[in-house]
């Protein structure tokens, strides 16, 4: 079997990150280098000071202190550790296009194409090329094109092992994988490649969690395992709506269905809507895929998983509105978090984003608190959506650092974002300082209904009456 000595991984991300930290820690023999083509991004991961990374998630700032410098390095210089490494990872950006062909709905494949051309440039030996993005179907035969041309008689074998690690929990995910999905050719350079994967993940995964499949299977079941998973919670986010109307408990529902062992407890908790960087960028992905091989009830199916979840936050934006006498104009609105979910400082489609662009379209005036986002970032994601200038959102959106001493005089609180420490605030100081009736719209399902209430608080929880 191929023993892997030099791993390179192109993309710094959320993913190359994490991701690669753990391998180097579990494969002490292997020397990994991950890099990037943003020097600030490099700048961060080689900080002196850990809690400087680019990415906060639980338990990697101790990972990458035991093995950075020894066998795992960030470097902007792509080149030289390509030429290096037996295996090559590719994890970088697959976002959405936003223009041309399948605009709004198609990964743009443009940065994988990238790294292959730069692979195809460099490649002077055998090189096992390893898809970490997540990806089409198919497209292993875009990358299979482009470096099995370039005429230096280099050979490359392509596999696809995509990701299934959840922000927030990633090092978890990592280190106790329910599996790991490795996809390559059914020839035996294949399987050499195949194995030579596997066996750095035997590192610390029991061989039976490592599945091989054909690469088209494992490019389709990465996009279909994140559409599974956004599914189940669109099905429970209508079902809130179901149950506010009808003095039904989405909580009681959700314990009740979990309980048949068929459907099980998991990704059912309720909430203002799914964010992330992948879930509707995935099931964008497969409804385009669906369409474009002429499968239109299959695309119709998957997105309405997509039009559920704007449904939920335009629903959780409106019932605010509604509930603050038809007006928020002017008024004060205290948002509890940012990130699209707790523990990371990642917001890349976070609802928050959208009920904040929402409110700010009725003039209201809002106030932001999250414990590990950045206010530039904030700031970045509503310049984003261009619904108006930036200046008008600097006017009317504040980025504040004292989460309690920002509720005085405030007419609401939205809980956007489900970080353990809003549960230990002084709610009943927080209170005395607003304005009354005081209002709490908790778009998480965070709060003890009855203690806020006997505070006297008007507090709304999404899918309870
Ligand atoms: P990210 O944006 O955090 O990181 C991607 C990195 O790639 C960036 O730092 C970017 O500068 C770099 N890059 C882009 N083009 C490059 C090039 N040509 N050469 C060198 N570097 C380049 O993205 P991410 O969240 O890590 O996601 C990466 C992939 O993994 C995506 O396909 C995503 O769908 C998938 N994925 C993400 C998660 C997640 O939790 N974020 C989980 C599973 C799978
Ligand atoms: C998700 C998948 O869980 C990962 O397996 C996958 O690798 C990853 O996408 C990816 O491909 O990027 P992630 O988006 O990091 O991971 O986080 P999740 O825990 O899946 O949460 C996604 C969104 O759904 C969050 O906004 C979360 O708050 C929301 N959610 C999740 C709910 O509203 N209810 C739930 O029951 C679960």
């Amino acid at each position: 079997m191929k023993k892997i000595t030099e791993i390179c991984c192109i993309g710094a991300g959320y993913v190359g990150g994490p991701t690669m930290s753990v391998i180097a820690h579990k494969c002490p023999e292997i020397n990994v280098t991950v890099v990037d083509i943003n020097q600030e991004r490099i700048d961060q991961w080689n900080q002196a000071n850990l809690d400087d990374l680019p990415i906060y998630e639980p338990g990697l700032k101790e990972i990458v202190a035991q093995s950075r410098g020894k066998n795992l390095f960030f470097s902007t210089e792509i080149d030289k550790a390509i030429d290096k490494a037996q295996m090559i990872f590719i994890s970088v950006n697959t976002p959405t296009k936003t223009y041309g062909k399948g605009k709004g709905q198609a990964a743009d494949l443009k940065y994988i194409e990238l790294c292959a051309r730069n692979i195809a440039r460099v490649a002077k030996d055998d090189k096992i090329v390893v898809e970490k993005s997540t990806l089409p179907v198919r497209t292993a035969q875009a990358i299979k094109n482009i470096l099995q041309n370039t005429g230096n008689e280099v050979n490359f074998e392509i596999l696809s092992n995509p990701e299934f690690l959840a922000e927030g929990t990633a090092i978890n995910d990592l280190l106790n994988a329910d599996r790991v999905l490795i996809g390559g050719d059914e020839t035996s350079s294949g399987q050499i490649a195949k194995d030579a994967l596997s066996a750095i993940y035997e590192h610390w995964l029991p061989k039976d969690r490592i599945l091989q499949t054909n690469v088209w299977s494992s490019e389709l079941s990465k996009l279909v395992a994140n559409a599974f998973l956004a599914q189940r919670v669109s099905s429970i986010n209508s079902v809130s709506a179901l149950c506010e109307t009808t003095d039904a408990n989405v909580q009681e529902v959700a314990r009740a269905i979990g309980f048949d062992s068929r459907i099980g407890p998991k990704f059912l908790q309720s909430s203002v809507g799914f964010g992330g960087s992948c879930f509707q960028k995935d099931i964008l992905n497969l409804v385009y895929i669906a369409r474009s091989y002429g499968l239109n009830e299959v695309a119709d199916y998957w997105n309405q998983v997509i039009l559920i979840n704007d449904y939920q936050k335009r629903r959780f934006a409106d019932n605010i509105v509604t509930t603050l006498y038809n007006t928020v104009s002017g008024k004060k609105i205290l948002f509890y978090g940012w990130a699209f979910k707790k523990d990371t400082n990642d917001t890349r489609e976070s609802a928050a984003i959208y009920v904040a662009d929402a409110l700010l379209e009725e003039k209201a005036e809002i106030f932001v608190y999250d414990p590990k986002v950045s206010e530039k970032q904030i700031y970045s994601d509503l310049d984003y959506l261009n619904t108006r200038e930036p200046s008008e959102n600097r006017r009317l959106l504040k980025v504040i650092k004292d989460p309690i001493e920002a509720s005085k005089d405030a007419h609401a609180i939205a809980i956007l974002t489900e970080w353990d420490e809003f549960k230990d605030y002084d709610w009943e100081k927080i209170f005395d300082a607003m304005l009354k009736p005081a209002f709490v719209f908790d778009g998480r399902r965070l709060l003890d209904s009855k203690k806020m209430k006997e505070i006297g608080f008007k507090y709304y929880k999404i899918g309870q009456s």
